[in-house]
């Protein structure tokens, strides 16, 4: 059985369930350009590539699947990898390696990033918000309400933070987005 595409189709499922108060954004938007980055960066700094799309696969979706554990939701959410990767027989070894990344990926809480695999997931979910504007701006006018030259600074603001929670490798590769993105923003302001 292929394990990733098994974790892909239930987070998915998930992503298009009533439950998920994000919409299904959240998947097309996010997860799967936290994907894209958290690979490429595994291949950047030799990182394990499995743990780290399985680990990003499942980052967000303790909160995806009950809104109210969103504010816990990496701890839920290592438990929810730990019990899945358990019923598919995935080694104890690499489970709690995946249960690390998904503990440590939210740059609002300073834990420790103990490996290669975690600055990888935790990079990618910051790259994610700077890649994805268009759901930035649609969350700051259309769900916070903001005006146009509030919501554009609130953005700015929103992706510097995430610009200066990345390591060196991330930086580089998400670079040319970012000073664009910064610029047309820059442009909405004035
Ligand atoms: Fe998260
Ligand atoms: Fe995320």
């Amino acid at each position: 059985m292929d394990i990733i595409k098994f974790i892909e189709e239930e987070v998915e499922d998930k992503c298009k369930g009533e439950n998920n108060v994000f919409g299904y954004g959240i998947w097309s938007h996010h997860i799967v350009i936290v994907v894209k980055y958290a690979k490429l960066l595994a291949k950047e700094i030799e990182a394990d590539v499995e743990i780290v799309e399985i680990a990003s696969l499942l980052h967000d979706y303790a909160g995806i699947k009950d809104y109210s554990k969103h504010e816990e939701h990496h701890i839920y959410g290592s438990i929810e990898a730990e019990r899945m990767l358990k019923k598919l027989d995935y080694p104890n070894d690499k489970i709690e390696k995946v249960k690390d990344c998904i503990v440590s990926h939210r740059g609002s809480i300073q834990k420790e990033k103990n490996s290669k695999e975690a600055i990888c997931v935790a990079n990618a979910d910051a790259m994610a918000h700077i890649e994805n504007i268009p759901s930035l701006l649609y969350f700051a006018y259309c769900k916070k309400g903001l005006g146009i030259d509030e919501g554009a600074e609130w953005v700015s603001k929103k992706i510097k933070r995430s610009w200066n929670k990345l390591s060196d490798e991330g930086k580089t590769l998400i670079y040319d987005k970012y000073k664009n993105a910064q610029k047309m923003l820059n442009i909405a302001l004035k």
